[in-house]
Parts: structure tokens; C-alpha cells; sequence
């Protein structure tokens, strides 16, 4: 079937189009504790996202790897939603506004408002915030304590149990970190 044969496969130029706003929109912004440009997690963002594309059937892969290219622009950077959504669409700006989390709530609230409202998305945009965190389960920043260490690990699962159903591929990654990282807690 060409139709499910190519649900998988994204379009390079939607690609590079997503990451060139997204370098333009970090600039000259570090990973948290390293040297290396912030683009660095937005591509490996997008790495994980297209892992999930190859293994299983997201029809709507452009959606996904453009979302992941763009999800830091709004909650990060001074490019606004009104912006993405003029050069990249409804879908895309829908999807980058429900995995930027809404500042003028208690912190507390803010990350399960955002998988609340990413459930409402397709589960292209799930994928997104599942990579993400995978991603960010890698080695914490040296200067992180140990309690945000351990809440980061539990938000984690509350990730994972929200969001696992849209991707055994992501699930599974994010299962594995979330018990990698367990070496990390009692370091900080
Ligand atoms: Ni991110």
C-alpha cells in the first residue's frame, strides 16, 4: 500500500525550513551546564520523534518532526505563536502551544496542564513531548540537587503514563531512562 509506505517518510525541505526558524529563534542559547548550542536538544528532539516515525504508522509525519523542531520557540525565545503559526499552519502552532507550558499558572500545574492539553492533540504532538523528555533524561546539569533530580524522574512517569499510549517505541525509551536515571539521584 504506497499510502501506508510513505506515512512515515517526512519531507526534508519541511525539515529544514523548521530548523532554520528554530536557529534563528535560539541564537546563541546553551544546553543547561555544556558549551553546545541549545539546537543540539532540538535535533536530538527530533531524532527520537523520527525514531518513533520509522517504527510505527504516524500518518502526519511532517506534524511531528516540525513540532519537534519548534517546540522550545514559543516557551523559550521571543518568537511568539502568531509567528509559527504564519509561516508553518495551524496544525504545527497548535501542537507547539500545547507542549509550551502556560506561565501564569502555579508552577505546579504547569506541566499536567500542558500533557492535558497535548492530549487534545494528535498524537503526532504526543510523540513530541515524549521525545523530550526522553532527551532531557540524559545526565542533569551538575548544579541540580538531588530533589529536583528526583521530582524530574517522577514528572517523568506522569509523562510517560499520560502520553506512553500514543508510541510503544517512545514508551519504551522513556521507561528505560526514567530507570537509567535513577544513577543520577544522590549525585547532586
Ligand atoms: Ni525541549
Amino acid at each position: 500500500m504506497l499510502r501506508a509506505m510513505s506515512a512515515s517518510h517526512f519531507d526534508p525541505d519541511a525539515y529544514t525550513e523548521a530548523l532554520r526558524f528554530a536557529a534563528a529563534a535560539h541564537g546563541a542559547q546553551t544546553l543547561p551546564g555544556s558549551d553546545l548550542p541549545y539546537l543540539v536538544h532540538v535535533v536530538t528532539v527530533a531524532a527520537e520523534t523520527i525514531a518513533a516515525l520509522t517504527h510505527e504508522h504516524h500518518p502526519q509525519a511532517d506534524l511531528a518532526v516540525q513540532c519537534a523542531l519548534l517546540h522550545d520557540t514559543v516557551e523559550d525565545t521571543p518568537v511568539t505563536l502568531d509567528e509559527v503559526r504564519a509561516r508553518f499552519g495551524d496544525a504545527v502552532a497548535d501542537g507547539v502551544a500545547a507542549l509550551s507550558k502556560d506561565d501564569s499558572l502555579p508552577k505546579a500545574e504547569r506541566m499536567p496542564d500542558s500533557l492535558e492539553r497535548i492530549r487534545e492533540q494528535p498524537h503526532e504532538v504526543w510523540l513530541v513531548k515524549l521525545a523530550d523528555r526522553i532527551t532531557n533524561l540524559a545526565r542533569p546539569p551538575h548544579y541540580w540537587p538531588d530533589e529536583k533530580r528526583e521530582a524530574y524522574r517522577i514528572e517523568a512517569m506522569l509523562i510517560g503514563e499520560r502520553l506512553g499510549e500514543a508510541s510503544p517505541t517512545l514508551a519504551g525509551r522513556l521507561a528505560a531512562r526514567i530507570e537509567d536515571y535513577k544513577a543520577y539521584i544522590g549525585e547532586g
